[in-house]
Order: structure tokens, then sequence, then C-alpha cells
């Protein structure tokens, strides 16, 4: 459904992406993680067709995203729902407004469907109330629900979310994170793409995580496996910002017995 080869981003002055090749199948979810400033952002506007290339080639459900042109980008853009990290939502309409508004762009439901629709997704996110309410009236945590009811309304085919959970407290995190996975089942070959410098998340949204630094792909697989063997640098990334959670929640996210018992002391 994505498919990256040789890609390549420069801006005046830096080369942020040099190297870039990974593929995003059918029904794959998948965290991209990379420090703040690697690049991830950049990836996803390239993907979307934001941001030309430099080189490379970029395929989205096969097609060469840069080089189609009209109705045919329409379309394939129609299968797609994105959440950015600025939320994006239009502060002269109401929430239901801005859902309509998706919905009427992306699906050709009929009115009472979209009603139907607005509601089943402002459940989904738990703001049933928020629906006549504007953007400013809405909490930083709220604005992110909405932007990812947004995002997975229609059921797009791929649903790509940048830095979900940044600046949110770590209750409103996890709620965002559920809403994410509770609400992505659409079409059960879809595929979800979160890009996020929270290794934690990363790892609590999927198994195969891809890692991005100084412009390249320095690890694509099994957070597990990557944790335990993987290059220094990588192994470092992951692990730092592991070692110091609670042992109880090491656990309840199932890092590798290896791992857990090289960096915590059992005190029984
Ligand atoms: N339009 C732009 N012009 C110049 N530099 C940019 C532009 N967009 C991004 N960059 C630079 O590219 C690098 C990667 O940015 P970004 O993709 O946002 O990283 P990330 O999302 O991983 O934090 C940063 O150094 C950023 O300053
Ligand atoms: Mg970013």
């Amino acid at each position: 459904m994505i498919e990256l080869t040789a890609l390549r981003k420069a801006f005046p002055g830096t080369e942020v992406l040099k190297d870039i090749s990974f593929s995003v199948h059918q029904g794959e979810r998948v965290s991209l993680i990379g420090p703040g400033g690697s690049g991830k952002s950049t990836i996803l506007k390239i993907l979307l067709g934001l941001v030309p290339p430099s080189g490379g080639e970029v395929l989205l459900f096969g097609r060469p995203i840069h080089r189609v042109g009209g109705e045919e980008r329409e379309q394939l853009m129609r299968r797609l729902g994105v959440a950015f990290q600025q939320v994006g939502l239009f502060d002269f309409m109401t929430v239901e407004e801005n859902l309509r508004f998706a919905l009427e762009h992306k699906t050709k439901k009929n009115t009472g469907e979209i009603a139907a629709s607005i509601d089943l997704l402002l459940h989904g996110v738990k703001l049933p109330h928020a629906k006549k309410l504007h953007t400013h009236e809405l909490s930083g945590g709220m604005q992110r629900r909405i932007g990812i009811a947004r995002a997975l309304c229609g059921n797009p085919h791929i649903a790509i979310f940048d830095e979900p959970t940044s600046g949110l407290d770590p209750v409103t995190s996890t709620i965002i994170l559920n809403m994410i996975l509770a609400l992505a089942h659409g079409p059960e070959d879809n595929c979800l793409l979160v890009a996020t410098s929270n290794v934690e998340i990363a790892i609590r949204f999927a198994e195969r995580v891809i890692i991005i630094n100084q412009g390249v792909v320095v690890a694509d697989g099994p957070w597990r496996e990557l944790l335990l063997s993987g290059s220094p640098w990588v192994q470092k990334f992951l692990g730092v910002r592991l070692i110091g959670l609670d042992l109880s929640y090491a656990e309840e996210l199932q890092l590798p017995a290896e791992f857990i018992g090289r960096h915590w002391k059992r005190s029984n």
C-alpha cells in the first residue's frame, strides 16, 4: 500500500532524507520512530503528495503519487485518513460540521448516513457532547480526539497519525492510543502508520517499528528483537526510554524477559 524506494529530500542547506526505503502492506500496523528533526513528518508529507521528493520513488496503492494528477490523485487521497500534529480543524465550523465536511468529501454517504457516522465517531472518541462546539471551545486533548475521528472517517485504507500524543499527559495519551486502535478497524485490509519520537507510544502501537536517523532507515522489524539484537545505536535508542519504567509496567508492555533481567533488580 505504501512503497518508498531510495527516497531523498533536501531543503536548502540540509539533506534531511538521504536514502529511505520501506514498504507497508495491507493489514499492517507500523510505528515510524526517530529523534525529533529526523524527518518523520517530511516522509509523511511526501507520502501525501504535499512535498515533492528530491529523488527516489514513492508509490501509494501502487501508483506514483507525485506523477499522477487531477481526478486520479483525488481518488487516491480519498482512501487516506490523516491526523497531523497541528490538528487543523476549521475553527469557523462546529465539530459536527468539520466531520460532515470530511465525510462528504470522502464518502458517498447520504445525509442520514453521514449523521449516523458522525454520532458513531463522536461516540468512539467519547465526545458525543462536543457536537455543537467550536474548535476554540475544546481542550488540546479534545481537539486531538476530533482529529482522530476525522482521520478515521469513511474507514480509510491507510490511516496516518503524526505525533498523535505529543504534548499530552500520559492518561490522555493512553486514551488517544486506545481510540486509534479501537476505531481503526475499517476495511480488514487497512493499514495504520503512526509517526512518533516517543518510543513507549511506538511500541504500544505496533509490533513492527521502522527507525530513522540521520536520513536513513537504521532498523525495520519487531521491536522486541531490535531491543535485544539491533545495532548498538538502535538498542540504546529504544532501551534508554524503557529502562526507567516501573517493573510492573515493563512486564505489562511485555518487554523481553532477557531485557528485564538485565536492567531491573528483583527485590525478593
Ligand atoms: N519546509 C522546510 N524547509 C526547510 N527545512 C525543513 C522544512 N521542513 C522540514 N525541514 C527540516 O527537516 C528536518 C526534519 O523535519 P521533520 O520532518 O519535521 O522531522 P521530525 O518530524 O522527525 O521531527 C528538520 O531539521 C526541519 O527543520
Ligand atoms: Mg514531526
